[in-house]
């Protein structure tokens, strides 16, 4: 692994928009939705990426990245329970890979960015254990068809997500609100599917360079002292955030260690399945969790006025030294950092650019620090989030996180000044910060 995996990320449902084309089945994001995202929109077109892939991947030459994160969409690929394959869907990734390496960049594709299809959702979706079945029919279909196109692989994004607020908290589709033990059901589930995934795509790929990308709970000290630090570690890895914790997902994945919260649901004969030997652990992180509204134990944290992102994340670029730190002490896997990025409020201003300064702070202080990390722990690769504007989940298109603006109206793509100021960050292998 030797060059640093500069690159964006993005995933299939919030860019690639053709929903019903060339043989694609629905998602649960394309039909359980109405009436829950802002202002009525929908993922129908989106970036129309499925159309425009080639001259994105043309910005994405232009702005110097050497590596480019994806997600596949199941419901483009597997239309039914039995398994039938929609071919055209294949094509499209395939061709994807093609053009991604014909320019020099290097495909890392996300096995489930949440959009399950409605076909397995309506048969009882991660509640049901035949769908490790479904989806290792899935992982093996495509990793075949993309053998000797790309040899990074990511299995899933965020479990913490699709699980915890899909269907713990009801706020993503399929806005379900499980109780805990059936959410200890279904992350077995996803936990089983992710090891299924892991070996075949060991047998089909050759090279294949494997992970996850989940966002669990980081905690950044409070204080500059060694028991600041003590205490940030250990509440990174205890199971006060339930399903949102680090160790609910990453101990048994990784260390093949059940939580006791957990030993309920896991036998020790699932961990045999479950731990897979990993090659990096991707981390998509966004802000210490030191200050999130949900964090259980609420500090005396002086965060009045802090600087927040325009989702109200607060801006804690330190996250990015600690986490992967911590992260590496613990799981002892190279560390990828698979999404970190901010929503701006931005527009195309009257002198026709895209002027984003609180990004470019943002970036500025995000990977400095992750540069301090890389000198003390081993990190290969950053992936920002996101390479354009896209379709934000229940936030529509009002959210923007991209390095390129997007008119959804005229699909116009408009680089930010951040855009100009990553590809400097690139070019020096982020030694100008
Ligand atoms: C991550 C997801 O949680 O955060 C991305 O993996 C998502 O898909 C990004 O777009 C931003 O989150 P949100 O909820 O503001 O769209």
């Amino acid at each position: 692994m030797e060059k640093f995996l500069w690159g964006a990320a993005t995933a299939a449902h919030q860019i690639e928009g053709a929903y019903d084309e060339d043989g694609k089945v629905p998602s649960i994001w394309d039909e359980l939705t109405e009436g829950k995202i802002s202002n009525g929109e929908n993922a129908r077109v989106a970036c129309d990426h499925y159309h425009r892939y080639k001259e994105d991947v043309a910005l994405m030459k232009e702005l110097g990245l050497n590596s480019y994160r994806f997600s596949l969409s199941w419901a483009r690929i597997i239309i039914n329970e039995n398994g039938d394959v929609n071919p055209k869907g294949i094509d499209f990734y395939r061709n994807l890979c093609d053009e991604l390496n014909a320019n020099g960049i290097e495909p890392l594709c996300t096995l489930y960015h949440w959009d399950l299809p409605m076909w397995a959702y309506r048969a009882g979706g991660w509640k049901n254990p035949k769908i490790i079945e479904w989806f290792c029919r899935y992982v093996d279909v495509m990793t075949k068809a993309l053998d000797g196109k790309a040899k990074y692989f990511i299995t899933f994004n965020e479990p913490q997500y699709f699980i915890g607020v899909g269907c713990f908290a009801g706020l993503h589709a399929p806005f379900e609100k499980n109780d805990i033990a059936t959410i200890k059901v279904m992350s077995r589930h996803v936990m089983l599917a992710h090891g299924e995934a892991v070996k075949i795509i060991r047998k089909n790929v050759k090279g294949a360079i494997v992970g996850m990308a989940p966002n669990h709970s980081c905690f950044a000290p409070e204080t500059d002292t060694t028991e600041g630090v003590e205490e940030a570690r250990s509440r990174s890895f205890n199971l006060d955030h339930l399903m949102f914790s680090t160790a609910w997902w990453s101990d048994p994945m990784v260390l093949g260690v059940v939580p006791d919260l957990l030993k309920d649901t896991i036998t020790q004969e699932d961990v045999k399945t479950i731990c897979q030997s990993l090659d990096f652990y991707g981390y998509n992180v966004y802000s210490a969790m030191n200050y999130s509204p949900f964090a259980p134990k609420k500090r005396n944290n002086p965060t009045f006025g802090a600087p927040r992102t325009q989702t109200g994340w607060l801006v804690s670029p330190q996250i990015m030294y600690y986490a992967p730190k911590f992260l590496y002490e613990r799981y002892r896997l190279p560390i990828l950092i698979t999404e970190n990025g901010m929503s701006n409020c931005d527009w195309v201003m009257r002198d026709g650019k895209v002027h984003d300064p609180q990004r470019v702070d943002y970036l500025h202080g995000y990977i400095k620090e992750l540069m301090r990390a890389k000198n003390e722990v081993p990190v290969i690769g950053y992936q920002y989030w996101s390479l354009m504007d896209n379709f934000e989940w229940t936030n529509g298109y009002s959210s923007r996180f991209g390095l390129i603006f997007v008119d959804f109206a005229t699909q116009k793509r408009t680089w930010k000044d951040s855009a100009y100021f990553y590809r400097d960050i690139i070019q020096s292998n982020g030694e100008n910060l």
